[in-house]
């Protein structure tokens, strides 16, 4: 019953989109409306405003982690344990990318999956970040770089804690993740993809 408490929980804080609080705090347009329309801190970036991006990404990466965090730390108490984390580690990721507040339409997945591996390990998720940072300084392209960290994660995860449900929970979301990603694939592979800090006509 705790188990299944925390991971609604876990949903409804994942559902909270940052992106869209963000951009009303900031007074931009809504980032469903402009770019990629995907409400997540790449898009916000392309309204120009690089604070609102940065607070997106925080709040987004800030949710995940605190729902994995608060799993790990209180959980046992409650009888949840690692399938029970892996539960809510999939459940807040779920809520990002389909968040009941805002019509089940929700963002990619990026900031929150980076928030609830370093609410897991510190060490996967400051792995995974470097993996994302070095191809994105390397290739400006933000989803390239969520795409190949995407791939990496698990295998780190497999590195430092061995098979567990964890790992399929970090599995699961970079399955996801690189479904949510399919139209960037698309956009990749024909050239057509837009590099970190182009901002996007349409958006103030
Ligand atoms: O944060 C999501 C990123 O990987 C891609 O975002 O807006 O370029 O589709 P976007």
């Amino acid at each position: 019953m705790n188990t299944l408490i925390a991971t609604i929980a876990a949903y409804l804080i994942g559902s909270i989109s940052f992106a869209v609080v963000m951009s009303r705090v900031f007074g931009l347009s809504d980032p469903r409306t402009y770019g990629s329309k995907n409400p997540g801190a790449t898009n916000v970036l392309r309204s120009g405003n690089k604070k609102a991006a940065i607070a997106t990404l925080i709040g987004d990466g800030f949710k995940g982690w605190l729902a994995v965090w608060l799993a790990i730390k209180y959980g046992p108490q409650y009888g949840i344990d690692d399938a029970g984390v892996a539960l809510v580690a999939i459940a807040v990721f779920l809520g990002h990318l389909w968040p009941v507040f805002f019509r089940f339409v929700g963002g990619k997945g990026v900031a929150t999956a980076l928030g609830v591996l370093l609410g897991i390990n510190v060490w996967l998720g400051l792995a995974t970040l470097a993996t994302w940072l070095i191809v994105a300084y390397a290739f400006r392209y933000s989803s390239l770089a969520a795409l190949v960290a995407s791939v990496f994660a698990p295998f780190y995860y497999g590195l430092l804690f061995g098979a567990d449900e964890i790992l399929f929970a970090v599995a699961a979301m970079s399955a996801l993740l690189l479904y949510r990603h399919s139209g960037n694939i698309a956009n990749l592979m024909a050239g057509k993809e837009s590099k970190i800090g182009s901002k996007s006509a349409g958006a103030k």
